[in-house]
C-alpha cells in the first residue's frame, strides 16, 4: 500500500465515526482531504467547521455546509491529519501552516480523531520540524528570542519558513518558523516555553488533545488511544 492509500483508509475509517446532526470539525492536508471526501460521498445531515481556507475549499466543492467557529457553542468531532504521533497521541501538526485554526478548532472539540499513515506514528517527536506560528510584526526578533529558547533545549535556531514566492503567510495573517530538532525531550516543557513568548501566537505541539488515532497500515486500520 502506499502511503496516499494508507491515509486514503484512516479518512474513510473516520468518516464512519460521524453521525448525522454532528457539528464536525475537517482538519488540513492530504489525509484530512481523504476523510472529507468519505465524508461527504456519506451524504449526512452535518455542519462542518474548516481549519483553513483549503478544506473550506474542498467542502465548498463537495456541498458540506459550513459554519463558522462563532457560530457553534461546540463541535462534536474533529478530524485531522497529523505530521507525527508520538507516545500517549502527542502530536506534531502544522506541516501545512494551518495549526493556529487547527489548534482552535481541536480546542473546541468533544472528541478529536487523528488519521495518518504508517510512517507519521514515531517513538518520541522532533523528527519533523516544529512549527511555531509567529505575529508578522517584528518577526526577526521574536525568531531570535525563539532561537535562544532553542539553545536551552539544546536545540539549533528555528528557521522562517520560506515558499518560491517568498515567507510563507498563514490564514491568519502570520509566518512560521520550523524548528529541526531532531528529538523532543520534553514536549510540554518545551510547548511551556514557546508559549511564554510575545510574538507567538500557537506551536504545533498538541498535547493530551487527541481522543483517538486511526493509522491506516498495509494490514488495515489500527486504532491507538493515548
Ligand atoms: C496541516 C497539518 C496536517 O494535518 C499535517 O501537515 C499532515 O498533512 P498530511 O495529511 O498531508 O500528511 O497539520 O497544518
Amino acid at each position: 500500500m502506499t502511503a496516499d492509500e494508507q491515509k486514503r483508509i484512516s479518512g474513510e475509517a473516520a468518516a464512519e465515526l460521524v453521525e448525522a446532526g454532528m457539528v464536525v470539525g475537517l482538519g488540513t492536508g492530504s489525509t484530512a482531504a481523504h476523510f472529507v471526501r468519505a465524508l461527504a460521498a456519506r451524504g449526512l445531515a452535518i455542519r462542518a467547521v474548516p481549519t483553513s481556507e483549503a478544506t473550506a475549499n474542498l467542502a465548498r466543492e463537495l456541498d458540506i455546509p459550513l459554519v463558522g467557529l462563532d457560530d457553534v457553542k461546540f463541535i462534536d468531532l474533529t478530524v485531522d491529519g497529523a505530521d507525527e504521533i508520538g507516545p500517549g497521541l502527542s502530536l506534531i501538526k502544522g506541516g501545512g501552516a494551518a495549526l493556529l485554526r487547527e489548534k482552535l478548532v481541536w480546542e473546541a472539540s468533544r472528541r478529536c480523531v487523528v488519521i495518518a499513515d504508517a510512517a507519521k506514528q514515531v517513538k518520541a517527536l522532533g523528527r519533523f520540524p516544529l512549527p511555531i506560528e509567529v505575529v508578522r510584526f517584528g518577526h526577526p526578533h521574536t525568531g531570535r528570542r525563539l532561537a535562544d529558547i532553542a539553545a536551552e533545549f539544546d536545540l539549533p535556531p528555528p528557521r522562517l519558513r520560506m515558499a518560491e514566492r517568498g515567507i510563507v503567510v498563514t490564514d491568519g495573517g502570520n509566518v512560521i518558523y520550523d524548528l529541526a530538532s531532531g528529538k523532543i525531550s520534553d514536549p510540554a516543557a518545551l510547548a511551556g516555553a514557546l508559549k511564554s513568548v510575545t510574538g507567538v501566537v500557537d506551536h504545533g505541539l498538541f498535547l493530551d488533545l487527541a481522543d483517538l488515532a486511526l493509522i491506516g497500515t498495509d494490514g488495515g486500520v489500527v486504532n491507538l488511544t493515548p
